[in-house]
């Protein structure tokens, strides 16, 4: 079934300028990310993949086509997005969905290695809450290796957890957005304003592409 792209989303994206200078375009997942998910996936070192899925793997094809169509709404995702040599190319992923019991919305999160330590993964964190809030959603859940300290460390620097509970190794933590959140990253205009015409791929001159 064809996904209707709410046209506030469809059109609306910001510019954020990393740590390191250069510019990268954070925008809604788009049903045509299918192919760029797939690749992201593949550009990921296996720690990362072991991180982010518990297991190293390839994403499978329904996994791309599941996790580019969203509704927006119970079930959301924002990708970065630099250009690369073939097109544009996803550097980062942050996404919910209702958790098994439905209760909470589960948030998944990755960054690319080469572009870890930027502020990324912190600022798809951010909007990723940001954008469940402005759709009534309040309650996110996290399922994270014990061994994961970075992203426990974000967390909890990050959001507001409300429980965490360790079993197996994995460390569930349920959390909320906090509204004092500063980030180190510049946003180009109002977040989720329209589109800037000007290339947002090139780098500035002083920053190389990781
Ligand atoms: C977790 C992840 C998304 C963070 O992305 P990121 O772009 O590096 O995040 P940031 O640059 O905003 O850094 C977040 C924090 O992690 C720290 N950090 C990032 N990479 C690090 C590294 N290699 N070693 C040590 N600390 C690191 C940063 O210093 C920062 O800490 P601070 O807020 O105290 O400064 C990324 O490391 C990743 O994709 N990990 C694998 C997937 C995963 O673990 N997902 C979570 C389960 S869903």
């Amino acid at each position: 079934m064809a996904v209707d792209i709410p046209r506030c989303l469809a059109d609306s994206e910001q510019d954020v300028t990393l740590r390191n200078g250069v510019s990268v375009r954070v925008r809604a997942i788009r049903p045509d990310d299918e192919p760029r998910l797939m690749a992201l996936c593949r550009r990921l070192s296996p720690r990362t993949v072991y991180q982010r899925f518990f297991s190293v793997r390839r994403l499978l094809p329904e996994e791309a086509h599941a996790y580019a169509n969203v509704d927006y709404r119970h079930r959301m995702a924002l990708v970065a997005e630099v250009g690369g040599d073939r097109g544009p190319e996803l550097i980062g992923v942050a996404r919910y969905g209702p958790s098994d019991d439905g209760a909470t919305a589960d948030i998944g999160l990755v960054v690319a290695d080469d572009w870890q330590r930027l502020g990324l993964g912190s600022l798809l964190l951010e909007e990723i809450l940001r954008a469940g809030e402005q759709r009534g959603v309040h309650e996110f859940s996290a399922d994270v290796l014990t061994e994961n300290y970075r992203v426990l460390r974000l967390l909890a620097r990050r959001t507001a957890i409300t429980r965490r509970t360790v079993a197996s190794g994995v460390t569930s933590v349920l959390f909320g957005r906090r509204a004092d959140t500063a980030l180190e990253v510049t946003r180009h205009g109002t977040s989720w304003a329209p589109a800037r015409k000007s290339n947002p791929w090139k780098p500035r001159p002083e920053a190389p592409m990781p």
